[in-house]
């Protein structure tokens, strides 16, 4: 969705870049690097992990100083390297990933308290400090109670005081680098909106994101990067999340479609006519004996809410579901487990996995009967479970004790994956297994539930990737405002048509 300042006309941009080149060490994250953000316009940067991102952002506000022979073009003056405090002051400003907040101070504090300082610190002036954030929280359209401590607030409002704060010194340039990495869907639409409410005002938003869905529905221009050097840029409008996939990595993904029938096999779960009022309608499918079934459809399409009601988390309003041929009516997702469903959440960082708690813990979270003895945790039943899965799946960890927060993203999803194979399900439901991960890893990650289905799992493969559950689903249903809208087959459906059918 273009914003009129940000559109195709051939606009004076407000930041350009030539030339940046950056080493580290022997690394070169950057080589002869170029780009633009024009005023208003919002603006991805896209790239696998290690393409230099990150860096790019650092040497724009400031952080990092280019190599030699750099061009910096910023609001009609020209600089060879940045400095934090002149980006800062003349409208750069960046929302860190880590945000710099201060969690003991207020809202209110966190958003204005440099701006009311003055040259004496002593002299703070509460009221104006107050209006301040009152006035941008306001321009966010966003209420929060600004005199509350900030630690009452989870990630999402905070990363919401760090965008209030960035707005207070006049920004002109907004970057965001992956702040949508730990929110959850609801999370990220509102995020979303507030990003477009900045380009409507004037405020240009560079951002970093992993989610290629949300990458094309907001931005204007795309740039991308690969291995620190510049691929192109593009405008969003037409681009499909395949292409860019090409793009970040280079190679074709000359994907062929796994689907494969699996008529003859017997039903592992049939749905009828389950409804949830407000939510999905009369939804009625089958999923066989090593059968990968694909949901797609855009947000609110009432995916989640499905899933949540076959893992037992919320009750149906009509219809039935039955489970290896019994009906099955679950009361709680402990009773939905106990019967051989597992579901990996979309937001692996909330539901998933507990980011301060080690590995271990988290893979065994879902399957603690099998390791006790006695009432007791027995370690090394523990540790012997632990050790099976990791090598199975291929994690890539230190040590087990070793907090979850420390892998990447693909090796995260890994272990969330691992945490419920544990559990011996019969139904394993994928809800968004890709989200936060990054492009290189998306494979492996389906690979093994190539391998999960063959050995007999049946599994719901939920997505609004459309090439996600294209190539790695055997049947596709497409959701649309809690309806079944169509069913394909990829062997017989062109993923353009698919793609045209559910992004219309
Ligand atoms: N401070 C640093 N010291 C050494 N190497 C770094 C540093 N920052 C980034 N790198 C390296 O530079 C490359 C680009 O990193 P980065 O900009 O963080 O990528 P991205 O944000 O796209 O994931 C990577 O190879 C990374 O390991
Ligand atoms: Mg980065």
């Amino acid at each position: 969705m273009a914003s009129p300042a940000g559109g195709a006309g051939v606009e004076r941009p407000l930041l350009s870049l030539k030339n940046i080149n950056m080493t580290f060490g022997g690394v070169r994250a950057l080589r002869d690097v170029s780009f633009e953000v024009r005023p208003g316009e919002v603006h991805c940067l896209a790239g696998e992990n290690g393409c230099g991102k990150s860096t790019l952002i650092k040497v724009i506000t400031g952080v990092y100083r280019p190599q030699d022979g750099a061009e910096i073009l910023y609001d009609s003056e020209t600089f060879t390297h940045m400095s934090p405090v002149h980006a800062q002051a003349s409208g750069i400003q960046v929302i860190w990933q880590d945000l710099a907040l201060f969690p003991e101070m207020s809202v209110a504090e966190n958003i204005a308290f440099q701006t009311v300082l003055g040259h004496r610190p002593r002299l703070v002036n509460h009221k104006a400090m107050r209006a301040t954030a009152e006035r941008v929280l306001a321009r966010l359209g966003v209420t929060l109670d600004i005199d509350l401590p900030l630690r009452e607030y989870a990630i999402a409002q905070r990363q919401i005081v760090a965008i209030a704060r960035a707005l207070v010194g006049e920004a002109k340039i907004v970057f965001m680098d992956e702040p949508t990495a730990s929110l959850t869907q609801s999370e990220t639409d509102h995020l979303l909106a507030i990003v477009r409410n900045l380009s409507a005002a004037g405020v240009a938003v560079v951002f970093v994101s992993h989610r290629l869905a949300e990458v094309i529905e907001i931005s204007d221009r795309i740039t991308v990067l690969r291995d620190g050097r510049l691929v192109g840029v593009y405008p969003a409008e037409g681009m499909t999340q395949s292409r860019i996939t090409e793009l970040m990595t280079g190679k074709t993904f000359d994907q062929s479609v796994r689907a494969a029938s699996h008529a003859a096999s017997p039903p592992v779960l049939t749905v009828e006519g389950l409804t949830r009022r407000g939510e999905f309608e009369d939804v009625s499918f089958t999923v066989r004996r090593g059968e990968t079934l694909g949901i797609t459809g855009l947000l609110g399409a009432g995916r989640t809410e499905l899933a949540l009601t076959l893992f037992g988390m919320r009750r149906p309003d009509r219809g039935s579901v039955t489970l290896d041929g019994r009906p099955v009516r679950f009361a709680s997702n402990r009773e939905a487990i106990a019967a051989g469903v597992a579901y990996l959440s979309e937001d692996r960082l909330s539901l998933g996995l507990i980011q301060p708690q080690s590995i271990a813990d988290n893979l065994v979270i879902a399957s603690m009967r099998r390791i006790l003895s006695g009432g007791f945790i027995a370690e090394r039943k523990k540790r012997d479970l632990v050790a099976k899965w990791i090598a199975d799946l291929g994690v890539k960890i230190g040590r087990q004790e070793d907090a979850i927060s420390t892998l990447s993203g693909g090796n995260q999803q890994r272990v969330a994956i691992a945490k419920w194979l544990a559990t011996d399900p019969k139904l394993l439901i994928l809800d968004a297994p890709t989200v936060g991960v990054d492009v290189g890893a998306r494979a492996g990650i389906f690979d093994i539930v190539a391998r999960l289905a063959e050995s007999g799992l049946a599994i719901i493969l939920i997505s609004d990737e459309v090439p996600e559950v294209y190539f790695n689903a055997d049947r596709v249903l497409h959701m649309a405002q809690g309806r079944i809208a169509g069913e394909y087959d990829p062997r017989r459906t062109a993923l353009k048509d698919m793609e045209a059918a559910v992004y219309a």
